[in-house]
């Protein structure tokens, strides 16, 4: 059975006071009905390491694809372990678009998060133009296809993909439950494709405009395992309420 995640990708958006107000949020809701994590920008992952203590998860929204050395301004997977992170978002559509991360890097970052410890939450997801010409699914297996035929079913054991459609992220325009869960069903039958107990096991989250309103429907549908959260998770109502969808 795979528990529900609930994953708050902060963006660059954070201060030392929106993270203590966040944090304790979250901790004084008390048991929520799911896994909950969060991804603060990497200057207040300490500190929301602190304030999470035992019932929040706190990942980092990126990292190098070296391990440490003379790379200036990077910051490696073994830091990210050091300070207390669990898992690191790869691959995020704003990393490729506006970085040129391409399916290669994504691949060299997933397999030093997993050898740091961390889980990867490993995003893919169509543009606009691919969805209209009839190109969303082959564009998410073409994503997925280095890490299915390079990462041992070990490895994937600390992996969680996170499909996200470019034309739904902080546009407001969520893709409908039926979308979603077509491809949410076509990436559980890659998974499945390479082994049956990967596909039962891997947590798909669905990212793109997810709200409390919204959230209810999305994560009713058999092969959405929870949401990848922007902008709602910087509103602690909202992000509760999603939460408790
Ligand atoms: O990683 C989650 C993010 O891309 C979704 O953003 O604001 O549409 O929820 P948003």
């Amino acid at each position: 059975m795979r528990r529900t995640l609930v994953a708050g990708n902060w963006k660059m958006n954070a201060s030392r006071a929106q993270t203590e107000t966040l944090l304790s949020g979250i901790r004084d809701a008390g048991d929520l009905p799911c896994d909950v994590a969060v991804f603060p920008p990497y200057p207040y992952l300490s500190q929301a390491v602190e304030a999470a203590g035992e019932t929040v998860s706190v990942g980092a929204q990126n990292c190098a694809d070296q391990t440490s050395g003379a790379y200036t301004g990077e910051v490696a997977c073994d830091m990210l372990s050091d300070v207390g992170a669990s898992m690191v978002i790869i691959g995020h559509s704003e990393r490729r678009t506006l970085y040129g991360e391409t399916d290669d890097v994504v691949l060299r970052k997933t397999r030093l998060a997993i050898d740091c410890g961390l889980t990867a939450v490993v995003c893919v997801g169509e543009t606009l133009e691919q969805r209209k010409s009839g190109n969303a699914e082959a564009v998410v297996k073409t994503q997925l296809s280095l890490l299915l035929s390079e990462l041992s079913d070990t490895d994937w054991q600390s992996v969680v993909i996170a499909y996200e459609p470019v034309w739904a992220i902080g546009t407001g325009e969520t893709a409908t439950p039926e979308q979603a869960q077509a491809v949410h069903a076509h990436i559980r039958a890659l998974l499945a494709a390479r082994n049956e107990s990967l596909a039962a096991s891997t947590r798909l989250l669905y990212g793109g405009s997810v709200k409390a309103a919204n959230a209810a429907e999305l994560f009713s549908q058999q092969d959405i395992d929870g949401g990848l959260v922007g902008g709602a998770s910087l509103d602690v109502a909202e992000f509760l309420g999603i939460c408790r969808a």
